[in-house]
């Protein structure tokens, strides 16, 4: 049995679609196990872009099983819009589950998301208003409608009961109008035609899988610095990107996990509100802003973007465990003369090497960088390690040599194939 976790080890965003996409190759099921369609994964095959944000990504090979996980929020709509949208692009969805015991994102999740990101002023966090954080909220406070409830008879009743009180806090709190409850009971009722037979007790399935030794991917969303505990709270995302989430988001036993890929992207980026220490403001982050094109998947947001900082990278190394670094966008770098990799901050005077928990602290850090030559040419058709320019070959052994874990896979370029594979992952 081996079980790979795949997940972002900084705010998200650091391609971890393509990789999980490569691994899924080799895997026997593929399983989301948090966040839900505010995650954007873009992954190239062919040259036809498919952009998923619910579906795991293992789903563009054929017939391979795909789980969503108890730990996912799904909003059954999206998730169908999504299903219908491969379809038209000649990808049919086979061998797929979703967790009875997942939650819904209803449409007051969504509407709320948005009211009260816009009635936040300067505290606004800047989410994907796609509902996500009201519903965990509703899941944490017993509150929350879950896929089991859709195929229960007493599904229109809990509506009724869970709607009165939302469209309470609507036309009171936010002063906007109630929402119908014939309308989302008809979307709903659709919903669960469709949907019916892909429900099922997911941790079970997931366990048999176990049981028979198969080869098991579990695909993160977002990044570990959007973790509502180890993330840069309260800018951070309701769920756990973390190696820990795997086991509360799918019912199966911490042990399930033989490797922790962290994704790390070459460089930082960060979409939505919150302190980023190595975040430029300057002609070089706009230069990477457009070379590596980077804006948000999901919303189309222009992604802040900074040196890579090592401190968040060591960070993540620590909770996640991580055994293995898969190293995105290295060609987005090429062609800059002078390359920084921050290795620690400076904070009243002091250097800190922990990642701290206080955003007035880490307001105040100062980054302390290691300047590398850069590196120039195409480097988008190297598959072999060897072949990469010197440059960039110093910059990843600094990564290696800093963090303690090595580089295993290297993304060079957009496309499936465009990797560099330095191990192996399935045994
Ligand atoms: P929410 O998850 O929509 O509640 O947004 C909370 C924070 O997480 C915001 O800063 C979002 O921009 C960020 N976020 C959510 N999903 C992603 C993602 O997939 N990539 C990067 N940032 C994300």
């Amino acid at each position: 049995m081996s079980g790979i976790a795949v997940f972002g080890a900084q705010w998200g965003d650091e391609g971890k679609g393509r990789f999980v996409d490569f691994l899924a190759d080799e895997a026997d099921v593929v399983i989301r196990y948090q966040g839900g369609n505010n995650a954007g994964h873009t992954i190239i095959v062919d040259d036809i872009t498919y952009k998923l944000h619910l579906i795991p990504a293992g789903s563009l090979y054929d017939a391979k099983p795909c789980v969503i996980g108890n730990g996912v929020v799904i909003d059954p709509g999206a998730l169908l819009d999504e299903i219908d949208g491969l379809a038209e692009q000649g990808t049919t969805i086979k061998n797929f589950m979703i967790s009875d015991r997942a939650h819904m994102v209803m449409p007051y999740h969504k509407l709320m998301d948005g009211l009260s990101e816009d009635n936040a002023g300067e505290a606004k966090i800047g989410t994907t208003k796609r509902g996500i954080g009201p519903c965990y909220t509703d899941k944490a406070a017993r509150k929350g409608l879950r896929m089991c409830d859709l195929l229960s008879d007493s599904f229109a009743d809990k509506l009724k009961i869970i709607l009165d009180e939302k469209n309470n806090e609507l036309t009171k709190i936010y002063g906007v109008d109630a929402l119908s409850y014939d309308q989302i009971l008809r979307d709903f009722m659709g919903y669960k035609e469709k949907l019916a037979p892909l429900i099922c007790d997911t941790s079970l399935v997931c366990y048999d899988y176990y049981k028979q030794g198969k080869k098991l991917l579990f695909e993160g969303a977002q990044g570990m610095l959007l973790d509502i505990d180890f993330g840069t709270y309260p800018f951070v995302t309701s769920s756990h990107p973390t190696s820990g989430g795997v086991s509360m988001g799918t019912g199966l036993p911490p042990q399930v996990l033989t490797e922790v890929v962290g994704v790390v992207k070459a460089y930082t980026t960060r979409v939505g509100a919150g302190p980023f220490v190595t975040e430029l403001h300057d002609e070089m982050g706009e230069f990477i802003r457009e070379r590596g094109h980077e804006y948000g998947a999901t919303t189309g947001r222009p992604r802040r973007c900074g040196w890579l900082d090592l401190v968040i990278v060591n960070f993540s190394v620590r909770i996640n465990g991580i055994t293995s670094i898969a190293l995105s966008r290295v060609d987005t770098l090429g062609e800059i003369d002078k390359v920084k990799v921050c290795t620690g901050y400076e904070i009243d005077g002091e250097i800190v090497n922990n990642y701290p928990a206080s955003l007035e602290d880490i307001e105040k850090a100062t980054p302390i960088y290691r300047e590398f030559e850069g590196w120039s040419g195409d480097i988008s058709h190297i598959r072999d390690y060897d072949e990469l320019p010197e440059a960039a070959k110093t910059y990843i052994e600094f990564i290696e040599e800093q963090t303690g874990v090595p580089v295993g896979m290297i993304g060079v370029g957009p496309q499936r194939e465009q990797c560099i594979l330095r191990q192996k992952y399935y045994v």
